[in-house]
């Protein structure tokens, strides 16, 4: 089965909130803050988005986009939770959305951007801290914005987020030096539980994005 991805700029989102379900717009007006609003905003816009052509539905009013208990997306139609596996992640006016026919699946938006060794010491197991020291030059800061990235979405497939150890989870990236577009392959292994995810990444401008799944057979396109 092949996952699906949107990624959508704050840029295409509408003015107002008619775009959003009773349930949604009770979330909204919940929130205090400006920034969280337009996150929340723009995650919902492209998770409609993708819901509704994932499952092809033209009436985005009958799809609503709610948090479970733990924080993790859930697609509602018409009133019903939906079978499928969807994960948001937003980040510097960048949204993005995957789903799945059910299988788990989590993604996340990554700025590349200069991080500190004590931030890879602090978050990184032993064996990615040896990988990004040995990627040359301007290459380290992709090769640390895509361990972290996968790391963050692997803790989205198992829905605890950063509740948990940043390095219970091991992230392999393949073809990091990678300067042609499109998808390369990674993969994360999850300690003590040895459960390996395979994933994919991609570089969207100065933002790569992450997309983990907790089935092998998966492959992924918009
Ligand atoms: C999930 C988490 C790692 C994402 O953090 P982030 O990289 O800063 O933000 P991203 O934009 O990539 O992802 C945010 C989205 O992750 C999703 N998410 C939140 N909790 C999740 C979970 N437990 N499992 C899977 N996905 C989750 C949500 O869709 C959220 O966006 P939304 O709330 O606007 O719908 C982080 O929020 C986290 O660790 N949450 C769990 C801990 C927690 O709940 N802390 C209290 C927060 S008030």
């Amino acid at each position: 089965m092949t996952i699906r991805w949107t990624l959508l700029p704050a840029s295409e989102l509408p003015a107002g909130d008619a775009w959003l379900g009773p349930d949604e717009r009770k979330v909204l007006a919940g929130f205090r803050f400006r920034n969280r609003r337009s996150d929340w905003r723009l995650g919902r816009f492209v998770a409609k988005r993708a819901v509704s052509s994932f499952a092809s539905i033209d009436d985005t009013n009958r799809i609503q986009i709610l948090a479970a208990e733990d924080g993790a997306p859930e697609a509602w139609i018409d009133g019903r939770k939906g079978e499928l596996g969807i994960s948001i992640s937003h980040r510097e006016g960048l949204a993005a959305c995957v789903v799945s026919d059910g299988a788990a699946v989590g993604c996340d938006l990554e700025a590349v951007e200069p991080r500190s060794s004590r931030f890879v010491n602090d978050f990184f197991t032993e064996q990615e801290r040896i990988a990004v020291e040995a990627t040359a030059g301007a290459l380290r800061d992709r090769h640390v914005a895509l361990t972290w990235s996968a790391k963050e979405s692997a803790l989205k497939v198992l829905r605890v987020g950063l509740r948990r150890d940043t390095r219970s989870v091991e992230v392999e990236i393949e073809k990091v030096e990678a300067a042609e577009a499109g998808w390369h392959p990674l993969r994360a292994t999850v300690s003590p539980e040895g459960r390996a995810f395979l994933g994919w990444w991609r570089q969207e401008a100065q933002v790569v994005l992450t997309v983990a799944s907790d089935d092998e057979r998966q492959s992924i396109a918009n």
